[in-house]
């Protein structure tokens, strides 16, 4: 499949948070519109600042990923308004079962699938019609590599990731074809406050600026799965291999018991 054209107009959900913000500036450059989401409107309108300061045209929404016919009413209009060539959906929460087992919230996990999964997909939905129209556009969905195999402290976070490469691998190969290009991003532990809020170990941890540069030079050479760091990347891909007994001792061994 042939290369994307380097993006001009790109558009992030959570970019408020830690790899969404890092995202947007790497982008943040002259000549390029950055549409960015997110619900805190104090981190949204400092982050819009310091990428215009670096020559972007920036426009911000503040919304609720939640409410699902609002937001993909609004990506949908300002895809048709703005030529959107990438759409990084971002924006994710996570919960796990707590320090002593008890388990995750019925609330909470509804919340999380609303968020990570459902909403999501409303962002793709907004986006396709413009997209389908003019034939070009890429849609980057940043799943996890808690996706390769289900943690036993973040079972719904987990579930829900999977979900995500599953629907960027499909969407892949459905789009492909009208030259819509999908990429799944399944990255290990980036700093960010969702990630300094998980239990557990925490190896190979990168700093968000440094996991934007990759996510960027990824999708600019379209590659279907953009995952990362390395040797995070091979042990959790192999657990997703390996006999699922086997795959549980391990995980047991280095610590990943719940
Ligand atoms: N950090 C990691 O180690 C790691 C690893 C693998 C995958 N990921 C994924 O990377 C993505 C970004 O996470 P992060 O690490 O940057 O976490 P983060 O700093 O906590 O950022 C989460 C972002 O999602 C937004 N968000 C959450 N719920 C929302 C809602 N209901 N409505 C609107 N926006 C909402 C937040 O917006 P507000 O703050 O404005 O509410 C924030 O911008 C997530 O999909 C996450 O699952 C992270």
């Amino acid at each position: 499949m042939t290369r994307p054209a380097v993006p001009k107009t790109v558009l992030i959900t959570g970019a408020t948070g830690g790899i969404g913000g890092a995202l947007a500036e790497v982008y943040a450059e002259a000549g390029n519109t950055l549409i960015l989401q997110g619900r805190n409107v104090a981190r949204l309108a400092e982050l819009a600042a310091l990428c215009e300061a670096r020559g972007a045209r920036v426009l911000t929404r503040e919304l609720d990923v939640r409410n699902r016919d609002e937001l993909s009413a609004w990506v949908h209009e300002i895809s048709q308004q703005e030529q959107v060539d990438l759409v990084i959906v971002n924006a994710g929460v996570n919960i796990n079962i707590g320090p002593d087992g008890a388990g995750e919230r019925w609330e909470d996990v509804q919340a999380l699938i609303e968020v990570n999964v459902l909403a999501a997909m409303a962002t793709v939905n907004g986006a396709l019609p413009s997209m389908r129209a003019r034939g070009q556009g890429q849609i980057a969905l940043i799943s996890s590599l808690a996706a390769y195999f289900g943690l036993a402290a973040t079972p719904s976070y987990s579930a829900s990731k999977a979900a995500i490469k599953a629907y960027g691998e499909g969407l892949r190969g459905w789009l492909g074809p009208e030259g819509i290009h999908v990429n799944v991003i399944m990255p290990g532990y980036v700093d960010s406050q969702m990630c300094r809020d998980m239990p557990g170990p925490k190896p190979f941890l990168w700093p968000a600026d440094k996991a934007a540069r990759v996510i960027k030079s990824g999708l600019a050479r379209n590659q279907s799965r953009i995952s990362f760091p390395f040797p995070l990347n091979f042990g959790t891909w192999g657990l997703s291999v390996l006999r699922p007994a086997i795959s549980q001792r391990i995980l047991r061994l280095v610590g990943y018991h719940g």
